[in-house]
């Protein structure tokens, strides 16, 4: 690209950028500067799924996981050295990426104003090197996963109950069939390798979703100098995207640094969509897709929690 060229296109960038800042009304006024933020450590799991952490022979907190102790008990500041580890290969990951890290720090903050819950991201970029292309449609996603206590799975370990040794790109995928996230409770039978296609009959299925048996996600699609594109939906016995999504996505890239905001109606309109509201702690699990990955190959978070106003929770929305 010609210097002039490169200047003009630099240029339109910004333009972007700033134009996105301008007509992000509500998520920026909030005044984002007098909510203390928490910083979380993503980290590289590469095929550690729901069973392999449940079988004690090929994870050695898999007992002490089933009698109670929860991930992050355990594993509390743990999170660089695991994705170091995994990320090289030394474990659980049979193709390990050259280039890339093996943990990213983000800056979480959470605000509501008695209308919408926010919840506000900031992490800085890596550079691409040499890293393969998988997700063509985008740059970067970040995404959360979200339950209001009828999971148990999303209370004891975030969002590792939905990530199973069948789906796709993990140790038991099958061969020319493609399984995404699902809890446990949709399937008839689960073994080591998962729970396969034992699905239960939809009626049940439809039992447990207005039961509210599913973990919520809200998701942004990220590309510089474009507007992000926002997705959100449920998942039971699949990843189920919902055709309008509700979460309101603002996104701006400066320098080196993403700045997200995700944002909803505190109130569910439908079955598929969670209430928040004051008085219920929210299990809550993060994911970040940098450098045009997909499937497995992400950053992921241990179980963390959030609430409105006031409560036991490593994240409390206070009004703003
Ligand atoms: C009772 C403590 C305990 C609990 C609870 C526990 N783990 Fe572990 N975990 C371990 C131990 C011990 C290892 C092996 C560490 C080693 O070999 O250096 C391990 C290893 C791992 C590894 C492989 C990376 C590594 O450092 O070896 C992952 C990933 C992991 N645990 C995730 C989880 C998740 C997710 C949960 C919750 C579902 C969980 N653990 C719950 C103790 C625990």
């Amino acid at each position: 690209m010609k210097p002039r060229e490169l200047i003009t296109r630099k240029l339109l960038q910004a333009i972007i950028v700033t134009s996105f800042s301008i007509s992000s009304t509500s998520a920026l006024t909030l005044d984002w500067s007098s909510v203390k933020g928490k910083e979380v450590t993503l980290f590289y799991p590469g095929q550690a799924s729901w069973e392999w952490l449940l079988t004690e022979s090929d994870h050695r907190g898999a007992d002490k996981f089933k009698q109670g102790k929860n991930c992050i008990e355990c594993h509390k500041l743990e999170e660089s050295d695991m994705g170091s580890k995994i990320l090289t290969g030394q474990k659980l990951e049979p193709d390990p990426i050259p280039g890339k890290s093996g943990s990213i720090k983000v800056i979480i903050k959470t605000a509501h104003d008695g209308e919408k819950f926010y919840i506000r991201f900031e992490w800085k970029e890596t550079p691409q090197g040499d890293q393969p292309i998988m997700d063509k449609d985008f740059d970067t996603r970040i995404t959360i996963m979200f339950d209001d206590g009828h999971v148990v799975e999303a209370k004891r370990a975030g969002c590792w109950g939905t990530c199973h040794d069948d789906a796709k790109g993990m140790a038991s995928a099958p061969k020319g069939k493609e399984i995404n996230k699902y809890l446990a409770r949709s399937r008839t039978k689960i073994g080591r390798s998962g729970g396969g296609e034992n699905y239960k009959p939809q009626a049940e299925l439809d039992q447990l979703l207005n039961e509210g048996i599913f973990m919520e996600f809200w998701q942004a699609g990220l590309n510089q100098g474009a507007e992000p594109v926002a997705v959100d939906g449920y998942i039971l016995d699949k990843w189920h995207k919902n055709d309008n999504p509700l979460v309101d996505v603002r996104a701006e890239f400066d320098g080196d640094k993403w700045t997200v905001t995700m944002s909803r109606k505190l109130s569910a309109s439908d079955p598929h969509r969670k209430n928040i509201t004051p008085g219920q702690t929210y299990p809550v699990g993060f994911a970040l897709h940098d450098n045009h990955t997909n499937h497995r190959y992400h950053h992921v978070s241990f179980e963390h929690t959030f609430a409105l106003d006031q409560g036991e929770a490593d994240f409390i929305a206070v009004k703003k």
